[in-house]
């Protein structure tokens, strides 16, 4: 199963911050896992390393409620490609025709999403918000602003989104993936020694801000309750900035392999910010064969320039 050197990383319809698409081959290439038991994924995020890895089987889960009804949705056939793009299509006109400040459609949508959430319109913002990431207030309530573009749902990004829903739905189609709304704690209690867990908590020590708080409490207990089961696992965390190295990796004791990876801050080139991205692995799970035996998945193709583009 891994590693695998995919050629063609696909992308989901939804997005957030810390997202691994850029990452992913890092990911895969680096890990040694037969493919048995489960893969697990208590911080399931977008789900780009899932919907790349494509196991046969997987516990997958996450805190924001909002992710795991979307992919349940999805996996339920109750979202399809054809029902995101008749909504897109009818949304996306009402949004042209209003302003790109708090009159904004957008802004409607969100006020209706957070009195009463759905799959739908939680597509809706994550594809129209600004610079796609996926904030909530401490209320729960999802707060990033308009992305200012009125005219954001032209036909052929909802194709895009459609399309993109379509491949998640076509990868999910036979396969034994559970989807669970809940605390990473939980996914960890369930975990039994054939399974593999693929661990990408919010980055403890840099601004975060998902569905809900990351404290420094659930970080050390992260790396005690993962280092004390017998289950191989990889954790995605920052290594070093310019400015400092992250102390927090000194409490994982598995094989650290490091890449340069720039993380977009803000809206501007310039607030992009150089990060080494680290991948500690438990040593029984590293591979530390031969480059050229590592298997191949896919051509690269005309949509790996869209990956390529894709800020975040
Ligand atoms: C860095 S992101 C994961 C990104 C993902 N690997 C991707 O590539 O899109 C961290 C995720 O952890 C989730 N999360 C935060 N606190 C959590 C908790 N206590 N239990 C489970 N998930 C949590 C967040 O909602 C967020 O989706």
């Amino acid at each position: 199963m891994l590693p695998l050197n995919i050629n063609h990383v696909r992308v989901p319809p939804i997005k957030c911050q810390g997202i691994k698409t850029k990452l992913i081959n890092f990911i895969t290439t680096n890990i040694s896992w037969n493919g048995e038991g489960r893969w697990v994924e208590p911080f399931l995020g977008s789900g780009v390393v899932l919907f790349n890895v494509q196991p046969e089987r997987a516990l997958v889960a996450d805190s924001n409620p909002h992710i795991i009804k979307f992919y349940q949705d999805i996996q339920n056939g109750v979202i399809t490609p054809n029902v995101v793009r008749e909504f897109l299509f009818e949304q996306g006109q009402q949004l042209e025709q209003t302003g790109v400040d708090a009159n904004s459609y957008y802004y409607e949508v969100r006020r209706r999403f957070n009195e009463n959430p759905n799959s739908l319109d939680f597509l809706f913002l994550s594809r129209a918000c600004f610079n796609g990431v996926m904030r909530f207030n401490k209320k729960g309530g999802f707060n990033v602003p308009f992305c200012k573009k009125p005219e954001r749902f032209r036909q052929a990004y909802i194709t895009k989104i459609a399309n993109q829903v379509g491949w998640v739905s076509e990868i999910m189609y036979g396969k034994d993936w559970i989807f669970l709304h809940q605390d990473w704690r939980e996914t960890l209690n369930n975990v039994v020694e054939s399974d593999f867990m693929y661990l990408d908590p919010p980055y403890i020590g840099r601004f975060a801000d998902y569905f809900n708080q990351w404290t420094e409490e659930d970080a050390n207990d992260l790396a005690t309750i993962t280092q004390e089961l017998n289950v191989g696992y990889a954790l995605s965390m920052w290594a070093s900035s310019e400015f400092r190295t992250n102390d927090y990796l000194e409490q994982w004791h598995g094989e650290v392999v490091t890449q340069g990876h720039f993380y977009h801050m803000g809206a501007t080139e310039n607030l992009r910010n150089q990060i080494n991205e680290a991948l500690v692995i438990s040593p029984n799970n590293v591979f530390n064969g031969d480059v050229n035996d590592i298997a191949v998945r896919g051509n690269i193709t005309e949509d790996e320039e869209d990956v390529q583009l894709e800020l975040i």
